[in-house]
């Protein structure tokens, strides 16, 4: 297959962006859609925080470009089954450490490191569909999705609910705490000079501070039909 019958191909693939805040459910709505439509799921934070936990393992601290884009092209990862294993070791839990997440919007700064991601996350689209969630699905990786959503919730109403999602599993965190370290990872999303957190401008912008889980997922499943019916079957 030429290269142009292969770009071909991926277009033909519908894809579902989903792009938001930090904490503001896309993860968890991402993969409830997916499931719902039988597509293909990418989380790709979790790749930004697969590279932080590479840098970490080196040694690094997120300040050398180079290093971590060398460790994200690297990056020998395998995700199935629910689990997420880096060089075959299952890391699933471990990149979901606060600070994990936080050397993760560090390197994902940095230009080089995105551009080792943008390949390996545009791979993941694939027939029947696939839905992406992150914060550069729809403007940057994902330009042509024929549906956009940017998810948006209060950062009080994100901050309270991670808590929770910390405390159930066990884990002790200070409220206040949480909530300056999202307003920081917020600031430094959305004010890089590299594929900043934004919503593209053909999105669809809901904001999930009152409603819960299901209704967003409703939501995105009704706008997708519209989308559908509107341009032909998938
Ligand atoms: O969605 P998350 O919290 O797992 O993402 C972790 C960090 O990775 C986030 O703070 C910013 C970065 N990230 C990004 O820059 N671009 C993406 N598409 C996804 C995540």
């Amino acid at each position: 297959m030429n290269a142009a019958s292969f770009e071909r191909d991926a277009s033909a693939v519908p894809v579902i962006t989903i792009d938001g805040p930090t904490a503001s459910g896309k993860g968890t709505i991402a993969q409830r859609v997916a499931d719902h439509l039988g597509w293909h799921a990418l989380d790709s934070g979790a790749l930004y925080r697969l590279t932080a936990l590479a840098v970490r393992q080196a040694g690094g601290d997120g300040s050398d470009e180079s290093q971590a884009a060398h460790l994200a092209r690297q990056l020998d990862v395998q995700f199935g089954a629910g689990l997420i294993r880096l060089d075959g070791q299952d890391v699933t839990h471990l990149i979901r450490q606060e600070a994990i997440g936080n050397l993760a919007s560090r390197v994902a700064a940095w230009p080089a490191v995105r551009t080792a991601l943008l390949a390996r996350q545009q791979d993941f689209r694939q027939m029947p569909g696939l839905v992406a969630d992150g914060r550069d699905m729809g403007t940057v990786v994902f330009p042509d999705a024929p549906l956009k959503i940017f998810l948006d919730a209060d950062v009080v109403v994100r901050a309270e609910r991670r808590h929770k999602q910390l405390r159930d599993k066990g884990i002790s965190a200070n409220l206040d705490d949480l909530l300056n370290d999202l307003r920081l990872r917020d600031a430094r999303d959305r004010d890089r000079a590299h594929a900043p957190l934004v919503a593209a401008a053909d999105a669809m912008t809901i904001d999930s501070s009152h409603i819960g889980v299901d209704q967003v997922v409703d939501q995105v499943l009704d706008l997708w039909l519209d989308r559908r019916s509107a341009h032909g079957p998938a």
